[in-house]
Parts: C-alpha cells; sequence; structure tokens
C-alpha cells in the first residue's frame, strides 16, 4: 500500500476506486471482483494500512480473503500458511507467491492500479480448493 498525498480527485488517472477502507473488516479482507481473471483480496490491517493479493493461496488457491489478518500477513483459512502482504510470498519454511497488486489511500478510499487490474496474473490455473467462478475456470 503507499498511503501518499496524491493529486487525486474521483477519477485520477490510472487508478481505480474499488471501496472505502471502513468497508473492510479491520483483519479481515473485501474481495474486488474483475471483468477476467480471479479476484483481488483487498486486506485491512489493524492499523489500518491496506493491502491487496490475488485471492488466490499459492500453496492449493485456497481463498486469502477468507483468512485472517495478522501483522503484515495473512494467514491462509485452508491450511495455514502465512502469505506476506506487501509482496504475497509464502513465509518460511513454505514456499510460493501470490501476485500483489498496486493499492494506494486516498480521503479514506482504496484505488488499485487500472491497469494491473485489468492485465495483472490473468494466467494463472484455477485453484484446487477455495470459491469458483466461471472467471476461474470452473464448472
Ligand atoms: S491452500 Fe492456502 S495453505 Fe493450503
Amino acid at each position: 500500500m503507499h498511503r501518499e498525498n496524491l493529486p487525486m480527485t474521483p477519477a485520477a488517472p490510472g487508478w481505480t476506486a474499488v471501496c472505502a477502507v471502513d468497508d473492510i473488516p479491520p483483519l479481515g479482507a473485501r474481495r474486488v471482483a474483475r471483468p477476467q481473471g480471479m479476484a483481488v483480496a483487498v486486506f485491512r490491517t489493524a492499523d489500518d494500512r491496506v493491502f491487496a493479493l490475488l485471492d488466490r493461496c499459492p500453496h492449493k488457491g485456497g481463498p486469502l480473503s477468507q483468512g485472517i489478518v495478522h501483522g503484515d500477513a495473512v494467514a491462509c483459512p485452508l491450511h495455514n500458511w502465512t502469505i506476506a502482504l506487501v509482496d504475497g510470498n509464502a513465509r518460511a519454511p513454505d514456499e510460493g507467491c501470490t501476485p500483489a497488486f498496486a493499492c494506494r489511500v486516498h480521503d479514506g478510499q482504496v484505488w488499485l492500479d487500472a491497469q494491473q487490474l485489468a492485465t495483472h496474473a490473468l494466467d494463472l490455473p484455477a485453484p484446487l480448493a477455495g470459491p469458483c467462478s466461471k472467471q476461474a475456470g470452473c464448472a
């Protein structure tokens, strides 16, 4: 997350407002659907920092948006891997990474990079566990 004093207007070029910070439960997440590809999970920490990751655990595709945030990481609800919110990396001894998305907060609104939303991580296979959607390639 980048908390900046941006010269943002409600229609900042290149950024898409997805929700208010207060729409995200503390220590939880909100899912942002995309026209293509899997949803993005937007997380809120105890001190109101906001991060965005693909809603897909690097282990077996569990729904990270349903995990619990602790510190600057989220615990996957399926097998309890710990995923760093800043870069999506699994904490040792586990290995793997889920794609991270650029995220900004301005005037209480969460903004995601519009280009990334449209193009980032569209080619990942459907998860082996967790929620399905047509976008994820499930029946
Ligand atoms: S799917 Fe997330 S820990 Fe296994």
